[in-house]
């Protein structure tokens, strides 16, 4: 049994309803049985809610990823947080830093948005999902300084910051989650922290639409099946069974979710 905890489900590359569900039917049918489809703004927070209603194998979270801050709208923070009461919200993200881009939204807006997100999750007794790309420094010390509303637990999605760094992300007790990059044939940074992360910590995704992991690299869109590949390789690089690594998934990601059921 697989977990794809963090995935886009939401978007039109699966074509209407009937497209996802046939997604999903492909996922059952290879053993995926708990998904988490993540919000990166308000409308996508609420249809992942939505599949979650439909779906009993489908959880969500919801939040504003950092670059879609541009969507925000005044009221949207209640919103979001209406939905984080929900049975099935298991976390708030994904949220966090992006400046990759530059014309991503002004840094002081992200920054300010990441932490009023902390706030709101720590009220909400959820944990958060993290999404922090070239902006490791940055993220390590907006999480340092509001450590006191990490009561409830985060992860580092999709981690591909140097393992040294994961080290000290583990001082916040983070989780890390890996997706189609561990798979690809050069991700020797990835690999690494893979290696260095304590088995413990490490939790299983697909980020889909994007990332399909080798063999299909390239492919699009990428689906919740295909977290299989990536647990595949998560106990390769942990030299542990395919089965071992699949009940340290599971229970990684329900000791963190604790909605998840
Ligand atoms: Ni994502």
């Amino acid at each position: 049994m697989y977990i794809d905890v963090h995935c886009h489900l939401t978007g039109d590359e699966y074509g209407e309803v009937g497209g996802v569900t046939a997604v999903l039917e492909r996922a059952t049918a290879d053993g995926v049985t708990r998904i988490v489809c993540s919000g990166f703004d308000l409308s996508s927070s609420i249809q992942a809610c939505a599949l979650a209603e439909r779906f009993p194998q489908v959880y969500f979270s919801a939040g504003f990823h950092p670059s879609e801050l541009n969507k925000y709208q005044d009221g949207d923070w209640e919103k979001l947080s209406a939905l984080f009461m929900h049975e099935k919200c298991v976390a708030v993200g994904e949220i966090g830093l992006d400046y990759h881009f530059d014309d991503n939204p002004p840094k002081e807006f992200q920054r300010a948005c990441f932490i009023k997100q902390l706030e709101l999750a720590n009220t909400a007794k959820l944990p958060v999902v993290i999404h922090s790309r070239d902006s490791a420094q940055e993220t390590y010390e907006i999480l340092t300084e509001h450590k006191a509303l990490l009561n409830h637990g985060g992860l580092l999605h999709c981690y591909s910051y140097s393992p040294e760094m994961s080290e000290r992300f583990l001082e916040l007790d983070l989780y890390f989650s890996f997706g189609g990059t561990s798979t690809f044939k050069n991700a020797k940074k990835v690999f690494e922290s893979v290696q260095r992360v304590p088995a413990t910590r490490i939790l299983s995704e697909t980020d889909c639409p994007y990332l399909t992991p080798t063999p299909y690299r390239g492919e699009f869109p990428n689906e919740p099946r295909r977290v299989a590949l990536v647990a595949k390789r998560l106990a390769e690089l942990k030299g542990v069974s395919e089965t071992d690594m699949q009940e340290i998934l599971f229970a990684n990601a329900k000791r963190l979710f604790t909605k998840l059921k």
